[in-house]
């Protein structure tokens, strides 16, 4: 039996996975354009050209590109006309501005579970928690793995909440070819540095409504409307305009996109064969429907009995075997001091995956599912050696 790095041994890798975020002369020849082009702010027009690009790409028919995700979705919720006194239905993980955009447009979120295998929204849980004062549904993609779109969709119908898609993590994402972000009423997505595509900050907001994408455009633009002058205000808005230099970074990160999702396509396919032989770690989900699952993460849990550890053992063993992985949020959102705040209205329903999730979850980041197939098998390798130190004394294998 091979002595894990953690206990002295050789770990099963010394060599760095490809760092991350990755550039290249595409997004430095676009970037001196703007440069050299005595506009650098929002009215450059690569802007434009990236937010419609962008928006056609996810099947929406207007983008609105914002300073970061977080301000996206106060936006989405804003110009959808979601308010003071109104309810909105959030997955209790995520990170922590899925629900507080709810809360600083005055709104409630409202905390449901997770699915112990998607680690999305439990849409069961989802439809229980609706009550009166229901007005929207922010499901998150995680990962890359776009929510049941069929399943909320009926849902929507039955109870007419509207769906704003928290896609933060879903760019290029499909199910049954139905892009991320373009099925609600919008979709937000983050280019903060970890992202899939990157300005280092940024977002944007797409949406087929005309009238929800022109509320958020004003908005975003200082109240302006297109047909108004430049300082006459219709709207109570305030300026959330991405750079030129931004746009021109992004629409070089729009040209690598659909080649790194083949990458981390392949390689999770390679950890998740290699992995389903391994008792006790349970990775995402991958429906059929998700046609597209662009493993912006690789999130996963530890069933410490049939695994021999938990997974703050397995989370240091594998780092030490030189595997970046990070344990999962160290609680659901509702156990933020923020929202143990007596004057932060909110409702929480019962979570007991999402309790469990924060001890036993764990993901990789996308830059391990970035190199070879090799680079991926390491992670197969450094998992194997250690479930052969820890596993339990008397199981033989994996029960069928
Ligand atoms: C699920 C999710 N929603 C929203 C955000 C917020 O995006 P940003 O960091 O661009 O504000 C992030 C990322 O940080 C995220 O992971």
């Amino acid at each position: 039996m091979k002595k894990l790095a953690i206990h002295g041994g050789k770990p099963q890798r010394e060599a760095q996975y490809p760092s991350w975020p990755i550039s290249g002369p595409r997004e430095e020849e676009l970037i001196r354009q703007v440069l050299s082009s005595g506009q650098w702010g929002g009215f450059h027009e690569f802007v434009t050209q990236f937010e419609q690009l962008f928006a056609g790409l996810h099947d929406a028919r207007h983008g609105v590109a914002v300073a970061n995700g977080s301000i996206g979705l106060e936006l989405a919720l804003l110009a959808s006309g979601i308010g003071p006194g109104d309810e909105v239905i959030v997955p209790a993980h995520s990170f922590i501005s899925t629900a507080t955009a709810v809360s600083r447009i005055g709104a409630t979120p409202v905390f449901v579970d997770i699915g112990r295998d998607s680690f999305n929204m439990d849409l069961q849980a989802m439809e229980q928690a609706i009550g009166d004062d229901t007005k929207a549904v922010i499901p998150v993609h995680f990962a890359g793995l776009v929510c049941d779109a069929e399943e909320l969709t009926r849902l929507q119908r039955l109870h007419r909440f509207r769906i704003i898609e928290d896609a933060a993590h879903a760019h290029g994402a499909e199910w049954n070819g139905a892009r991320a972000g373009g099925m609600g009423l919008a979709g937000v997505f983050s280019f903060q540095n970890s992202k899939a595509m990157t300005a280092g900050e940024g977002g944007i907001l797409i949406s087929s409504d005309d009238e929800t994408a022109a509320r958020a455009r004003s908005l975003a633009n200082g109240g302006r409307r297109p047909d108004g002058g430049w300082f006459e205000h219709f709207e109570l808005g305030t300026n959330l305009r991405i750079t030129g230099l931004q746009a021109a970074a992004l629409l070089a990160q729009l040209e690598r996109l659909p080649e790194q999702i083949r990458i981390r396509r392949e390689n999770a396919e390679i950890v998740r064969e290699g992995l389903s032989r391994v008792p006790g770690v349970h990775l995402q989900e991958l429906p059929e429907a998700a046609t597209v699952h662009t493993h912006y993460l690789l999130p996963g849990w530890i069933d410490a009995l049939e695994f021999g550890a938990d997974r703050d053992d397995f989370v240091k063993a594998l780092e030490g075997e030189g595997v970046p992985i990070r344990p999962f949020y160290p609680h659901p959102l509702y156990k933020n001091p923020v929202f143990k705040n007596k004057d932060i209205k909110s409702r929480v329903t019962a979570c007991p995956v999402a309790e469990a999730a924060a001890h036993d979850s764990f993901w990789l980041p996308q830059r391990v599912l970035m190199g070879t197939a090799e680079d991926a098998l390491d992670i197969v390798r450094a998992v194997e050696k250690i479930y052969e130190v820890f596993k339990p004394k008397k199981t033989a294998g994996k029960p069928n």
